[in-house]
């Protein structure tokens, strides 16, 4: 953040100064962190009220002052200096806030946009690069490449996990500081106009589109109207800045009509601006490639597993060496760049042997896919053949086709020769998957069904032999990291 001063606040957000003087509010520098956590404060900072689930953060507001923050930003008075600014009822939530019944929480995420807008706007003036990442899969694993690629480059800011909404997108643009070089954002939408809203906060000058699939189908209606709404951020990118498009998506290589930025593609399939053959995977399915870019060209051992991660290191590549990088740095950086984000293809081998691919954090017929192989590659290349488990539960968001998605994994298991399937819950969709499996050859125990987690637990248990690989992965919402978690504690490998 800038130290701006509540009255300059005030002024950006549109809100009034409550329990605090004008002129005092000249003196009040924010020198700490914008926070919607009061836990979270930091001397000298700004604490966000917004509705909650179980409790209303302006109720936290004076705790928040206590802990150190000068004021706060709300959408009532708080009896804590603050800018107050009016609840907009008609949009209550803004579509992040569930529990945003008067509209207060929008008000105060507006505000929110406008301040992080302005410091982004300072900032950019002052040479700061913002990098945009959207795709329907693989955002927060190329976010966290992106990162780890631009660090030897300068001082870099990216969001911890995948914030990527109206508020972890500003929340992000607010850690930003006058020495921060880099500020990589993730872009995610559920509506027409969500990309482009969050351009608009933060313009970036380098965009990155991975992929146009099936994620929040239910929400979207069609694949065309994803195409749509990921197409707003090649659209929102100014002549002047680049446009990274992976070219092996159709839909994402059309994206090269929609923008004016000079387009650099990136593909591991054809020569293009930034390339790889050579693809191999190891045996835990960590690719190796050769990088080509212009005349230039680095092998590449990624330290992430999954053939998946091909595209998004390319895609990483491509800004780092808009920003100036050389292929071997490029490639240096890539081999150190392991998994960052929690429960996204978390390899870990117990110490019996037993390995566990921890993907519980988010799941869509395309990451299922991606899942799916990496599991079967591991099994039938990881020295000698092991038998393979798949523990999944629900793909949450498909909408009209959940029934049928759920249904195709279910074969895709039984295609891919993986030992042992378990289906985690029994609603609706995953008896599509188990029946999926069994109509696609499955007999006997190669399809389980179970009632939740824990019973899936206990049939790993009882079940598990050494040598064994099980890849978890279901929507966050099933709740299987903790199984994957428990798993691994189960036989933790020597420290
Ligand atoms: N390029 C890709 N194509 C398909 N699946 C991918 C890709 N990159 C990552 N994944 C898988 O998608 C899931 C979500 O990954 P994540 O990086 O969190 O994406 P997002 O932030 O877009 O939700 C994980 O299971 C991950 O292994
Ligand atoms: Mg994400």
């Amino acid at each position: 953040m800038i130290d701006f001063t509540l009255a300059q606040i005030a002024e950006i957000v549109g809100g009034r100064l409550v329990d605090i003087s004008a002129e005092q509010a000249e003196n009040t520098r924010i020198t700490g962190t914008v926070e919607f956590d009061s836990r979270a404060v930091t001397p000298g900072g700004l604490f966000l009220a917004l509705p909650g689930a179980r409790s209303d953060g302006h109720d936290f507001a004076a705790a928040a002052v206590q802990a150190g923050a000068a004021a706060v930003l709300a959408a009532r008075p708080v009896g804590v200096p603050a800018v107050v600014v009016e609840p907009t009822p008609t949009r209550s939530g803004a579509g992040v806030l569930e529990h945003d019944t008067d509209g207060s929480g929008a008000a105060v995420l507006a505000a929110l946009a406008k301040l992080a807008a302005a410091v982004a706007a300072e900032l950019v003036a002052d040479g700061l690069t913002i990098i945009g990442i959207t795709g329907s899969s693989g955002k927060t694993s190329t976010k966290d490449l992106v990162a780890a690629v631009l660090a030897p480059l300068g001082e870099v800011v990216a969001p911890p996990g995948s914030f990527n909404n109206e508020l972890g997108h500003p929340w992000t643009v607010l850690r930003a500081t006058r020495s921060t070089d880099y500020l990589v954002l993730e872009m995610s939408a559920r509506h027409r106009g969500n990309i482009a809203a969050l351009a608009a906060i933060a313009p970036p000058s380098i965009a990155v589109v991975l992929n146009v699939g099936t994620a929040h189908l239910g929400e979207f209606g069609s694949r065309e109207a994803i195409a749509a709404t990921k197409g707003e951020l090649p659209q929102a990118v100014p002549e002047t800045g680049a446009v990274v498009l992976n070219v092996d998506d159709s839909a994402v290589a059309a994206m090269a009509e929609l923008t004016a930025a000079r387009v650099v593609r990136v593909s591991r399939s054809e020569r293009a601006d930034v390339w790889a053959d050579a693809v191999t995977l190891d045996a835990l399915a960590r690719p190796r490639f050769t990088l080509h870019a212009g005349a230039g060209q680095a092998d590449v051992a990624l330290a992430v597993h999954g053939d998946h991660q091909v595209s998004n290191a390319l895609c990483a590549a491509a800004v780092a060496l808009e920003c100036g990088a050389s292929v071997h740095q490029v490639s240096t950086a890539l081999a150190a760049a392991g998994p960052v984000s929690r429960h996204r293809m978390a390899v870990s081998t117990r110490d019996d042997g037993v390995t566990v691919i921890n993907d519980a954090y988010n799941a869509n017929p395309d990451s299922m896919r991606a899942g799916l192989k990496a599991l079967a590659w591991m099994a039938r290349e990881g020295g000698g053949r092991r038998r393979s488990w798949a523990v999944l539960g629900e793909m949450a968001e498909l909408g009209d086709d959940a029934i049928s998605e759920h249904d195709s994994i279910g074969r895709l298991a039984v295609r891919l020769d993986v030992s042992r399937l378990v289906v985690v819950g029994t609603g609706r969709t995953m008896s599509a998957m188990h029946h999926g499996a069994v109509m696609e050859g499955s007999w006997g125990a190669e399809a389980t069904m179970v009632d939740d987690a824990d019973a899936a637990l206990d049939l790993l248990r009882s079940e598990l032999q050494p040598g064994d690989v099980v890849l978890v992965k279901a929507s966050n919402a099933a709740g299987l990291g903790a199984l994957a978690e428990a798993l691994v504690d189960d036989h933790r490998p020597p420290a």
